[in-house]
């Protein structure tokens, strides 16, 4: 049995008083089986952890090494020194903004690993990368170089985000959201095995609301969602988990 997760990404969004849509999510969510996670900027991590009750906090990026000269970046221990269990890692977004390669989304995730971090490792075709039919093909070579071999399904989380659906309010047919995360599924199980491959999570990203999330959520293999703007105010947020419980 795969644990659903919701998932909140703040981006580049939110100081100190966002802490209080946190609380707010922390004090409504509390009574669902699904786990909730909230990804703030990692500036507000460690306030964020002393007011998130059971929500779990998670940073957006790390580095791939596990410390050093690298002005201005984070490592992966640092976010777990102050209260992190998990980190985003690959979103397009960074993917689009820092040139991040899928190899060296590996190396993050390896080091996210070793400083205890969970991992979600995020993929997920353009438009143009659609439109062109090679959706399953660009889903199949990011997930085959992104993550590492000693994948489990304690440590990792795949989220599919299809960029023309990032905060677009553009949202794939249930039908195509199906056909990409069962790919994802017999991906992960023909390289893992059914075990470790079937116990990985799959969120859903991309315009996800409480208006689609049911939804979303009822598509197979579908185990939660990645949420960016929805995520960022709990009376758009919360109704969001409560379809995932
Ligand atoms: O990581 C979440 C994200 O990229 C989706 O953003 O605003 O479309 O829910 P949004």
């Amino acid at each position: 049995m795969r644990t659903k997760l919701a998932a909140g990404n703040w981006k580049m969004n939110g100081t100190m008083a966002a802490l209080d849509a946190l609380e707010a999510i922390a004090e409504t969510s509390v009574n669902g089986p699904a786990e909730v996670l909230i990804c703030p900027p990692a500036t507000l991590i460690h306030a964020a952890r002393s007011r998130s009750g059971t929500v779990a906090i998670g940073g957006q990026d790390c580095h791939a090494a596990a410390s050093g000269a690298h002005t201005g970046d984070l490592s992966a221990a640092m976010l777990k020194d102050v209260g992190a269990d998990y980190v985003i890692l690959g979103h397009s977004e960074r993917r689009t903004d820092h040139e991040e390669t899928s190899a060296l989304v590996q190396a993050k995730c390896r080091t996210a690993w070793a400083a205890g971090l969970k991992a979600i490792v995020c993929i997920g075709e353009t438009l143009s990368e659609r439109d062109a039919d090679k959706t399953l093909d660009i889903i199949g070579d990011q997930l085959a170089s992104s993550i590492p071999d000693d994948a489990t399904g304690d440590k990792l989380v795949v989220a599919y985000e299809p960029v023309w659906a990032i905060g677009t309010g553009k949202v794939p047919t249930t039908g195509q959201i199906g056909e990409v995360h069962d790919f994802i599924r017999r991906g992960l199980e023909d390289r893992f095995g059914t075990g470790i491959g079937g116990s990985v999570r799959l969120l859903y990203g991309g315009s996800v609301k409480a208006t689609n999330a049911a939804e979303i959520f009822a598509v197979s293999n579908v185990d939660g969602a990645l949420v960016g703007g929805a995520s960022l105010k709990a009376a758009d947020f919360v109704p969001i988990i409560a379809a995932l419980n």
